[in-house]
Protein backbone atom coordinates (compact mmCIF):
# COMPACT_ATOMS: atom_id res chain seq x y z
CA UNK A 1 0.00 0.00 0.00
CA UNK A 2 0.97 3.34 -0.92
CA UNK A 3 1.62 5.84 2.67
CA UNK A 4 2.53 9.87 2.12
CA UNK A 5 6.32 10.66 2.78
CA UNK A 6 5.00 12.43 5.93
CA UNK A 7 5.37 8.86 7.68
CA UNK A 8 8.53 8.33 6.40
CA UNK A 9 10.20 12.07 7.61
CA UNK A 10 8.11 11.39 10.67
CA UNK A 11 9.63 7.61 11.06
CA UNK A 12 11.52 7.49 14.55
CA UNK A 13 10.64 11.21 15.84
CA UNK A 14 7.50 9.48 17.89
CA UNK A 15 7.73 7.50 20.82
CA UNK A 16 11.61 6.11 19.97
CA UNK A 17 12.26 9.09 21.50
CA UNK A 18 10.76 8.17 24.85
CA UNK A 19 12.48 4.43 24.51
CA UNK A 20 14.15 4.82 28.22
CA UNK A 21 10.62 5.67 29.43
CA UNK A 22 8.41 3.30 27.79
CA UNK A 23 10.71 0.24 29.26
CA UNK A 24 10.88 2.12 32.40
CA UNK A 25 6.77 1.99 32.30
CA UNK A 26 7.33 -1.76 30.89
CA UNK A 27 9.71 -2.99 33.92
CA UNK A 28 7.38 -1.10 36.48
CA UNK A 29 4.35 -2.91 35.06
CA UNK A 30 6.44 -6.52 35.45
CA UNK A 31 6.91 -5.21 39.05
CA UNK A 32 10.13 -3.46 39.27
CA UNK A 33 10.45 -0.67 42.02
CA UNK A 34 11.70 1.67 39.53
CA UNK A 35 11.77 5.52 40.30
CA UNK A 36 10.65 7.02 37.28
CA UNK A 37 11.87 10.85 36.34
CA UNK A 38 11.27 10.66 32.75
CA UNK A 39 8.24 12.85 31.31
CA UNK A 40 7.73 16.45 32.70
CA UNK A 41 3.97 15.63 34.11
CA UNK A 42 2.62 17.83 36.99
CA UNK A 43 2.46 16.14 40.08
CA UNK A 44 -0.33 18.40 41.67
CA UNK A 45 -3.58 18.44 41.37
CA UNK A 46 -5.13 20.98 38.61
CA UNK A 47 -6.72 24.24 39.65
CA UNK A 48 -9.67 23.30 41.11
CA UNK A 49 -11.34 26.22 38.94
CA UNK A 50 -10.98 24.13 36.38
CA UNK A 51 -13.38 21.00 37.05
CA UNK A 52 -15.75 23.73 38.82
CA UNK A 53 -15.97 25.41 35.95
CA UNK A 54 -16.22 22.02 33.45
CA UNK A 55 -18.74 20.99 35.48
CA UNK A 56 -21.33 23.93 35.22
CA UNK A 57 -20.83 24.23 31.52
CA UNK A 58 -21.40 20.88 31.17
CA UNK A 59 -24.91 20.73 32.87
CA UNK A 60 -25.27 24.67 31.25
CA UNK A 61 -25.23 22.84 28.09
CA UNK A 62 -21.71 24.25 26.80
CA UNK A 63 -21.42 21.05 24.35
CA UNK A 64 -22.12 22.64 21.13
CA UNK A 65 -19.51 23.28 17.89
CA UNK A 66 -17.39 26.00 18.36
CA UNK A 67 -15.92 28.57 15.74
CA UNK A 68 -12.75 28.22 14.63
CA UNK A 69 -11.02 30.63 16.39
CA UNK A 70 -12.01 30.48 20.11
CA UNK A 71 -14.73 30.69 22.77
CA UNK A 72 -15.19 34.67 23.35
CA UNK A 73 -14.97 34.20 27.31
CA UNK A 74 -11.46 32.84 26.25
CA UNK A 75 -10.23 34.78 23.59
CA UNK A 76 -11.54 38.03 26.37
CA UNK A 77 -9.19 36.47 28.91
CA UNK A 78 -6.50 36.28 26.71
CA UNK A 79 -6.32 39.74 25.15
CA UNK A 80 -6.41 41.28 28.92
CA UNK A 81 -3.94 38.86 29.47
CA UNK A 82 -1.83 39.43 26.68
CA UNK A 83 -2.33 43.51 26.35
CA UNK A 84 -1.36 43.47 30.33
CA UNK A 85 2.23 41.85 29.78
CA UNK A 86 2.71 43.52 26.25
CA UNK A 87 1.27 46.78 27.01
CA UNK A 88 -0.27 46.44 23.63
CA UNK A 89 -3.89 46.12 22.63
CA UNK A 90 -3.94 42.51 21.97
CA UNK A 91 -7.54 41.73 20.18
CA UNK A 92 -9.23 38.72 19.42
CA UNK A 93 -7.71 39.15 16.05
CA UNK A 94 -4.15 38.97 17.24
CA UNK A 95 -5.36 35.03 18.50
CA UNK A 96 -6.66 31.32 17.78
CA UNK A 97 -7.13 28.92 20.48
CA UNK A 98 -5.79 25.26 19.95
CA UNK A 99 -5.93 22.12 22.12
CA UNK A 100 -2.46 22.47 23.80
CA UNK A 101 0.24 24.50 22.51
CA UNK A 102 1.88 21.23 20.68
CA UNK A 103 -1.42 21.61 18.29
CA UNK A 104 -0.77 25.45 18.12
CA UNK A 105 2.92 24.96 17.27
CA UNK A 106 1.80 22.00 14.56
CA UNK A 107 -0.62 24.69 13.32
CA UNK A 108 1.46 27.73 12.94
CA UNK A 109 4.72 25.88 11.28
CA UNK A 110 1.99 24.46 8.45
CA UNK A 111 1.04 28.16 8.47
CA UNK A 112 4.35 29.31 7.92
CA UNK A 113 6.80 26.65 6.28
CA UNK A 114 7.08 24.24 3.38
CA UNK A 115 9.78 21.99 1.81
CA UNK A 116 12.34 24.32 0.82
CA UNK A 117 12.41 26.32 3.74
CA UNK A 118 15.08 26.13 6.63
CA UNK A 119 13.46 26.38 10.82
CA UNK A 120 16.38 27.35 12.81
CA UNK A 121 16.29 26.11 16.73
CA UNK A 122 18.38 26.04 19.14
CA UNK A 123 20.08 22.61 19.94
CA UNK A 124 19.08 20.92 22.48
CA UNK A 125 15.68 21.30 21.53
CA UNK A 126 12.20 19.97 23.14
CA UNK A 127 11.49 16.63 21.69
CA UNK A 128 8.88 17.53 19.52
CA UNK A 129 10.48 20.39 17.61
CA UNK A 130 12.13 18.05 14.90
CA UNK A 131 8.76 16.38 14.38
CA UNK A 132 7.07 19.37 14.01
CA UNK A 133 9.24 20.69 11.02
CA UNK A 134 9.65 17.47 9.60
CA UNK A 135 6.12 17.32 8.99
CA UNK A 136 6.18 20.41 7.29
CA UNK A 137 8.65 19.54 4.63
CA UNK A 138 10.91 22.05 5.60
CA UNK A 139 14.77 21.59 6.88
CA UNK A 140 15.79 21.80 10.61
CA UNK A 141 18.99 24.00 10.79
CA UNK A 142 20.22 23.48 14.75
CA UNK A 143 21.69 26.52 16.49
CA UNK A 144 24.34 24.88 19.19
CA UNK A 145 23.32 25.89 22.41
CA UNK A 146 26.47 25.54 24.47
CA UNK A 147 26.69 24.32 28.34
CA UNK A 148 29.35 26.95 28.48
CA UNK A 149 26.62 29.97 28.32
CA UNK A 150 24.11 28.08 30.14
CA UNK A 151 22.75 26.75 27.03
CA UNK A 152 21.65 30.26 26.10
CA UNK A 153 21.08 31.04 22.59
CA UNK A 154 23.56 33.59 21.21
CA UNK A 155 23.10 35.81 18.73
CA UNK A 156 26.42 34.93 16.90
CA UNK A 157 25.32 31.92 16.99
CA UNK A 158 22.05 32.23 15.36
CA UNK A 159 23.58 34.08 12.87
CA UNK A 160 26.10 31.68 11.49
CA UNK A 161 23.21 28.95 10.84
CA UNK A 162 20.87 31.53 9.05
CA UNK A 163 20.66 30.53 5.27
CA UNK A 164 18.99 32.18 2.41
CA UNK A 165 16.49 29.34 3.05
CA UNK A 166 15.80 30.38 6.40
CA UNK A 167 12.24 31.44 7.50
CA UNK A 168 11.04 30.51 10.89
CA UNK A 169 13.23 30.83 14.76
CA UNK A 170 11.87 28.26 16.87
CA UNK A 171 12.58 29.64 19.89
CA UNK A 172 11.65 28.51 23.39
CA UNK A 173 11.78 29.80 26.75
CA UNK A 174 12.03 28.77 29.39
CA UNK A 175 13.88 26.41 27.59
CA UNK A 176 12.80 22.41 27.72
CA UNK A 177 15.17 20.57 28.31
CA UNK A 178 17.86 22.68 30.06
CA UNK A 179 16.21 25.15 31.86
CA UNK A 180 17.30 27.92 30.26
CA UNK A 181 15.40 31.52 30.44
CA UNK A 182 16.46 34.01 28.29
CA UNK A 183 16.95 37.67 29.37
CA UNK A 184 15.02 40.94 27.27
CA UNK A 185 18.49 42.00 26.20
CA UNK A 186 19.67 38.36 25.01
CA UNK A 187 15.72 38.50 22.89
CA UNK A 188 16.32 41.93 21.25
CA UNK A 189 19.53 41.15 19.96
CA UNK A 190 18.86 37.77 18.86
CA UNK A 191 15.64 39.84 17.85
CA UNK A 192 17.65 42.23 15.20
CA UNK A 193 19.33 38.63 13.40
CA UNK A 194 16.00 37.41 12.95
CA UNK A 195 14.66 41.33 11.40
CA UNK A 196 17.44 41.81 9.41
CA UNK A 197 16.83 37.84 7.72
CA UNK A 198 13.36 38.78 7.69
CA UNK A 199 12.48 35.16 10.08
CA UNK A 200 9.77 34.70 11.94
CA UNK A 201 10.22 34.06 15.58
CA UNK A 202 8.16 31.38 17.05
CA UNK A 203 8.34 31.65 20.73
CA UNK A 204 6.95 28.34 23.11
CA UNK A 205 6.44 30.12 26.85
CA UNK A 206 4.83 27.12 27.93
CA UNK A 207 6.78 27.00 30.85
CA UNK A 208 6.38 31.15 31.82
CA UNK A 209 5.22 30.58 34.89
CA UNK A 210 7.62 28.65 36.14
CA UNK A 211 10.72 30.37 36.87
CA UNK A 212 12.93 30.45 39.98
CA UNK A 213 14.39 33.80 39.98
CA UNK A 214 14.45 35.82 36.41
CA UNK A 215 12.24 37.66 34.72
CA UNK A 216 9.97 36.22 32.23
CA UNK A 217 10.65 38.16 28.70
CA UNK A 218 9.24 37.71 25.63
CA UNK A 219 9.91 39.04 21.75
CA UNK A 220 6.11 39.62 21.55
CA UNK A 221 6.70 41.94 24.35
CA UNK A 222 9.24 43.96 22.55
CA UNK A 223 7.30 46.00 20.49
CA UNK A 224 10.09 46.20 17.69
CA UNK A 225 9.37 42.66 17.65
CA UNK A 226 6.02 41.86 17.48
CA UNK A 227 5.50 42.08 13.77
CA UNK A 228 7.67 39.17 13.41
CA UNK A 229 6.44 37.36 16.57
CA UNK A 230 3.60 34.29 17.60
CA UNK A 231 4.20 33.10 20.99
CA UNK A 232 2.30 29.74 21.82
CA UNK A 233 1.39 28.81 25.56
CA UNK A 234 -1.37 26.68 27.46
CA UNK A 235 -2.97 25.91 30.70
CA UNK A 236 -0.70 22.58 30.50
CA UNK A 237 2.11 23.57 33.47
CA UNK A 238 0.80 26.66 34.69
CA UNK A 239 -2.43 24.76 35.61
CA UNK A 240 -1.11 21.21 36.23
CA UNK A 241 -3.70 20.33 33.35
CA UNK A 242 -1.80 18.63 30.18
CA UNK A 243 -4.97 16.36 29.83
CA UNK A 244 -7.13 19.43 29.44
CA UNK A 245 -5.38 20.22 26.15
CA UNK A 246 -6.06 24.35 25.88
CA UNK A 247 -3.81 26.57 24.83
CA UNK A 248 -3.45 28.88 21.87
CA UNK A 249 -1.17 31.45 19.41
CA UNK A 250 -1.10 34.80 19.63
CA UNK A 251 0.69 36.76 16.80
CA UNK A 252 0.27 39.61 14.30
CA UNK A 253 -3.71 39.80 13.09
CA UNK A 254 -2.71 39.03 9.52
CA UNK A 255 -0.77 35.96 10.55
CA UNK A 256 -3.84 34.58 12.54
CA UNK A 257 -6.22 35.32 9.69
CA UNK A 258 -3.91 32.75 7.84
CA UNK A 259 -3.94 30.54 10.16
CA UNK A 260 -7.50 30.29 11.17
CA UNK A 261 -8.30 27.97 8.11
CA UNK A 262 -5.43 25.55 8.93
CA UNK A 263 -6.60 25.35 12.49
CA UNK A 264 -10.49 24.89 11.27
CA UNK A 265 -9.54 22.41 8.62
CA UNK A 266 -7.87 20.59 11.80
CA UNK A 267 -10.03 20.92 14.22
CA UNK A 268 -13.46 22.31 13.06
CA UNK A 269 -13.44 24.24 16.74
CA UNK A 270 -12.45 23.70 20.26
CA UNK A 271 -14.27 22.31 22.88
CA UNK A 272 -16.83 24.96 24.70
CA UNK A 273 -16.68 23.68 28.20
CA UNK A 274 -12.77 23.32 28.42
CA UNK A 275 -12.57 27.15 26.53
CA UNK A 276 -15.04 28.68 29.67
CA UNK A 277 -13.09 26.86 32.05
CA UNK A 278 -9.83 27.90 30.73
CA UNK A 279 -10.76 30.93 31.08
CA UNK A 280 -12.13 31.17 34.12
CA UNK A 281 -8.06 29.71 34.98
CA UNK A 282 -6.24 32.78 33.53
CA UNK A 283 -8.62 35.20 34.02
CA UNK A 284 -6.52 35.00 38.11
CA UNK A 285 -3.07 34.71 39.43
CA UNK A 286 -2.82 30.64 39.54
CA UNK A 287 -1.94 29.68 43.16
CA UNK A 288 -1.25 26.16 41.13
CA UNK A 289 2.16 27.48 39.23
CA UNK A 290 3.39 29.55 42.66
CA UNK A 291 2.92 26.51 44.20
CA UNK A 292 4.75 23.91 41.39
CA UNK A 293 7.02 26.48 40.82
CA UNK A 294 8.15 26.92 44.97
CA UNK A 295 8.33 22.57 44.66
CA UNK A 296 10.24 22.59 41.38
CA UNK A 297 13.21 24.62 42.90
CA UNK A 298 13.57 23.11 46.05
CA UNK A 299 13.33 20.01 44.59
CA UNK A 300 15.96 21.06 41.95
CA UNK A 301 18.40 22.10 45.07
CA UNK A 302 18.02 18.78 46.42
CA UNK A 303 19.39 17.08 43.29
CA UNK A 304 22.17 19.77 42.66
CA UNK A 305 22.76 19.36 46.58
CA UNK A 306 22.34 15.53 46.75
CA UNK A 307 24.79 15.12 43.26
CA UNK A 308 27.13 17.12 44.47
CA UNK A 309 30.78 15.93 44.01
CA UNK A 310 29.46 12.63 42.29
CA UNK A 311 32.56 11.09 40.13
CA UNK A 312 31.70 12.36 36.55
CA UNK A 313 28.48 14.06 36.90
CA UNK A 314 27.64 17.52 37.05
CA UNK A 315 24.54 18.80 37.97
CA UNK A 316 23.24 22.70 37.75
CA UNK A 317 20.60 24.68 38.81
CA UNK A 318 18.17 25.13 35.88
CA UNK A 319 16.41 28.56 35.92
CA UNK A 320 12.97 27.45 35.20
CA UNK A 321 10.80 24.66 34.62
CA UNK A 322 10.32 21.03 35.50
CA UNK A 323 14.04 19.34 34.40
CA UNK A 324 17.37 19.39 35.61
CA UNK A 325 20.07 18.74 32.71
CA UNK A 326 23.05 16.67 33.71
CA UNK A 327 26.21 16.52 32.54
CA UNK A 328 27.46 12.73 32.69
CA UNK A 329 31.07 13.79 29.66
CA UNK A 330 32.78 13.10 32.62
CA UNK A 331 32.00 9.47 33.21
CA UNK A 332 33.45 8.26 30.31
CA UNK A 333 30.15 6.54 28.35
CA UNK A 334 27.40 9.05 26.45
CA UNK A 335 23.75 10.19 28.21
CA UNK A 336 21.85 7.11 26.53
CA UNK A 337 24.39 4.30 27.38
CA UNK A 338 24.08 6.01 31.39
CA UNK A 339 20.09 6.25 31.18
CA UNK A 340 20.18 2.74 30.24
CA UNK A 341 22.72 1.18 32.35
CA UNK A 342 21.12 3.13 35.36
CA UNK A 343 17.65 1.77 34.38
CA UNK A 344 19.45 -1.41 34.71
CA UNK A 345 21.40 -1.58 37.80
CA UNK A 346 19.41 0.88 39.88
CA UNK A 347 16.24 1.14 38.49
CA UNK A 348 16.09 4.80 38.33
CA UNK A 349 14.81 6.00 34.51
CA UNK A 350 15.62 9.46 33.49
CA UNK A 351 15.84 10.74 29.69
CA UNK A 352 19.13 10.45 27.51
CA UNK A 353 20.30 13.88 25.83
CA UNK A 354 20.20 12.18 22.45
CA UNK A 355 16.38 12.35 22.50
CA UNK A 356 16.96 16.72 22.74
CA UNK A 357 18.94 16.86 19.88
CA UNK A 358 22.26 16.26 18.79
CA UNK A 359 24.05 19.03 21.07
CA UNK A 360 22.64 17.18 24.01
CA UNK A 361 24.28 13.50 23.67
CA UNK A 362 26.24 13.67 26.87
CA UNK A 363 23.62 14.44 28.99
CA UNK A 364 20.45 13.23 30.87
CA UNK A 365 17.57 14.82 31.88
CA UNK A 366 16.23 14.07 35.40
CA UNK A 367 12.44 15.21 35.88
CA UNK A 368 11.45 17.33 39.25
CA UNK A 369 8.11 16.24 38.97
CA UNK A 370 7.77 13.54 41.99
CA UNK A 371 8.36 14.11 45.61
CA UNK A 372 11.34 15.30 47.34
CA UNK A 373 11.85 11.90 49.11
CA UNK A 374 12.08 10.42 45.34
CA UNK A 375 14.69 12.84 44.07
CA UNK A 376 16.84 12.39 47.61
CA UNK A 377 16.62 8.44 46.73
CA UNK A 378 16.93 8.67 42.46
CA UNK A 379 20.10 10.90 43.41
CA UNK A 380 21.66 8.17 46.15
CA UNK A 381 21.07 5.58 43.09
CA UNK A 382 22.88 7.79 40.43
CA UNK A 383 25.68 8.75 42.71
CA UNK A 384 26.27 4.99 43.30
CA UNK A 385 25.05 3.90 39.78
CA UNK A 386 28.72 7.13 38.83
CA UNK A 387 31.06 5.76 41.43
CA UNK A 388 30.50 2.32 40.26
CA UNK A 389 31.44 3.71 36.62
CA UNK A 390 34.38 5.38 38.12
CA UNK A 391 35.56 2.79 40.42
CA UNK A 392 35.59 0.27 36.60
CA UNK A 393 37.82 3.29 35.11
CA UNK A 394 35.28 4.79 32.79
CA UNK A 395 35.23 8.25 34.35
CA UNK A 396 37.86 10.85 33.59
CA UNK A 397 37.99 12.47 37.04
CA UNK A 398 36.71 11.11 40.49
C1 LIG B 1 8.75 23.03 25.47
C2 LIG B 1 7.40 22.41 25.40
N1 LIG B 1 6.54 22.81 24.46
C3 LIG B 1 5.32 22.27 24.34
C4 LIG B 1 4.90 21.26 25.18
C5 LIG B 1 3.53 20.69 25.01
O1 LIG B 1 2.65 21.48 25.75
P1 LIG B 1 1.07 21.30 25.67
O2 LIG B 1 0.68 20.33 26.72
O3 LIG B 1 0.53 22.67 25.92
O4 LIG B 1 0.75 20.81 24.29
C6 LIG B 1 5.75 20.80 26.19
C7 LIG B 1 5.34 19.70 27.09
O5 LIG B 1 6.09 19.16 27.85
C8 LIG B 1 7.05 21.39 26.30
O6 LIG B 1 7.91 20.98 27.23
Amino acid sequence: MHYAKISERLGGLGSDKWAVHLKARAMKRAGAPVLELTIGEPDIAPDPVLAETVIAALAGGRTGYSNGRGEAPLLDALSKRYSARTGRAIGHEHIVCFPGTQTALFAVMLTLVEAGDGVLVGDPLYATYEGLIRATGAEMVPVPLAPGDGFHMRAEMLEQAVTPNSRVLLLNSPHNPTGAVLSADEIAGIGEVCRRHDLWIVADEVYEELIFGNAFASPLDDAGLAECTIAVSSISKSHAAPGFRSGWAVGPAEFCLRLLPVAETMLFGNQPFIADATAAAIERPSGVSSTLRASLKRRAERLVDALSGAPGIACFMPEAGMFAFVDVRATGIDGESFALGLLEAEKVAVMPGSSFGNGAGGFIRISLTVPEETIAEAARRIRRYAQGLAGAGKAASA
